[in-house]
């Protein structure tokens, strides 16, 4: 029996990345409060939030400081552009910010509203700056396969993933996917450092067989995380980012999830010196308290755009002053509690090693993951084998589990993914981890 919510949920609201049939035989869930690390549902059950929101509510949820700065901000100021050599000042200061916490090279911000849109942006700029540089044909945009870089059409076309592109008959000509580093995925008795290097000879291939010419840039997530929280091999980055430089192709780092601490590190790409040319952010940079995207560029690629001269791209809601606030009241969290050094030293490794614990369980196929990402790559009874004949429905079903004992995770083909907030303390990371013991056990 629905709920009277449930029902107009059902006869009015479209959900993202919902199979609404199924979900409307059992009725939506609707979240009602979030304390810390908890979701408070519409029954009251308390449910550890074992994927931050969406990757994101890096401070947990219900931080004053957050909606202080946010009411003070609206209460001032509710909204401006930065349209027409008009701007405010927390745009100003996050930009700023931003400058101070990125790689050296990295010193702009053209801000939005998602991660979605921080991609787009950077495509259209990326071909921008090669039309302004005489090479209008250098416009390909290379991904990964498992990749997941958003839902316009054209990051769309970027993801690597089926589910996402095939219904929309995507991607567009010029969007071109070479393999990801998915070894267990791939099952073809290769080592993980050796699936790494077939990666990179293949992506080479890849440039060779279109033409360097042609390629512009290539999109690349340190960790993938909604493909499957996949790790590359330790070297990989490192040869991709070589690579791209040897074909004068721009590297643009996707840390919309990676970035602001879940890797133990402001940026991934600072941390594993990847020296990208362009960097994506989102989620983690308001802790999800309010949309807010950003494109951050090198010196080098902003100063042959303004060569160019009029910009014309932006948002109506570019450099909203609210969420700016919001980010600011974020990072200054961040850095007050230390969350990042906190996620290296502590809470990271310990979650690290909470999910390792778990391999030679019967139901676990192989676990990932680095200090506050992590994923279990599930089987069911008889093995690997089992699973082929299984139409990948494994992590949905561990999920709901889950959160019958209490958590909150994400299923994704046969895996379940985890990104606690990371405010989590030891006592809550035991927490997950009981749950999902009892969840594998139960699968
Ligand atoms: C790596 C990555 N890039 C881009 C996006 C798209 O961000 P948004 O959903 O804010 O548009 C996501 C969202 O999960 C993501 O994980």
């Amino acid at each position: 029996m629905l709920t009277p919510l449930q029902e107009m949920d059902r006869r009015h609201h479209l959900h993202p990345f919902t199979d609404h049939n199924a979900m409307h035989k059992s009725g939506t869930q609707v979240a009602v409060r979030g304390d810390g690390c908890y979701l408070i549902d519409q029954d009251n059950r308390r449910l550890l939030d074992g994927l931050a929101g969406l990757w994101c509510v890096n401070v947990g949820y219900s931080r004053k400081e957050i909606v202080d700065a946010v009411t003070a901000q609206m209460t001032q100021l509710p909204y401006y552009c930065s349209f027409f050599n008009t701007t405010t000042e927390p745009a100003i200061r996050l930009a700023a910010k931003l400058a101070e916490l990125a790689p050296q090279r990295v010193n702009h911000s053209i801000l939005c509203n998602s991660g979605s849109e921080a991609n787009d942006t950077a495509i259209k700029l990326i071909w921008a700056y090669n039309k302004i540089l005489d090479r209008p044909n250098k416009r390909k945009i290379l991904s990964r396969t498992f990749s997941y870089h958003g839902v316009t059409v054209a990051t769309t076309s970027m993801t690597g993933l089926p589910s996402c592109y095939l219904p929309f008959d995507l991607p567009l000509p010029g969007f071109i996917h070479v393999p990801g580093p998915y070894t267990y995925g791939a099952n073809n008795g290769m080592t993980h450092d050796q699936y790494g290097d077939w990666c990179i000879a293949e992506t080479e291939r890849i440039i060779q067989h279109e033409g360097a010419e042609t390629v512009a840039a290539m999109f690349v997530e340190p960790i993938q995380g909604a493909g499957g929280v996949i790790v590359p091999p330790d070297g990989y980055l490192t040869k991709l980012r070589a690579l791209l430089r040897k074909y004068d192709i721009l590297f643009v780092a996707d840390e919309v999830i990676s970035a602001f601490g879940r890797l133990g590190a402001w940026f991934a790409s600072d941390m594993w010196q990847l020296d990208p040319d362009i960097i994506t952010l989102a989620k983690g940079i308001t802790s999800g308290y309010l949309p807010l995207g950003a494109t951050m560029l090198s010196d080098q690629i902003v100063e042959t755009l303004n060569r160019g001269g009029y910009l014309a791209h932006g948002y109506t809601y570019s450099s909203h002053p609210t969420p700016c606030a919001a980010a600011l009241a974020n990072l200054k969290i961040i850095e007050d509690e230390r969350l990042v050094e906190r996620t290296r030293d502590d809470t990271g490794p310990y979650f690290q090693k909470k999910l390792r614990s778990l391999i030679g369980h019967p139901a676990v196929g192989e676990v990932r993951g680095y200090q506050m990402i992590g994923a279990i790559e599930l089987l069911p009874k008889g093995g690997r084998s089992e699973l082929a004949k299984s139409p990948n429905t494994l992590g949905v079903k561990a999920a709901g589990i889950a959160r019958e004992h209490g958590v909150i995770v994400r299923g994704i083909r046969d895996l379940i993914a985890m990104s606690p907030p990371l405010i989590a303390t030891h006592e809550e990371i035991d927490e997950l981890f009981v749950a999902i013991a009892k969840t594998l056990d139960q699968i």
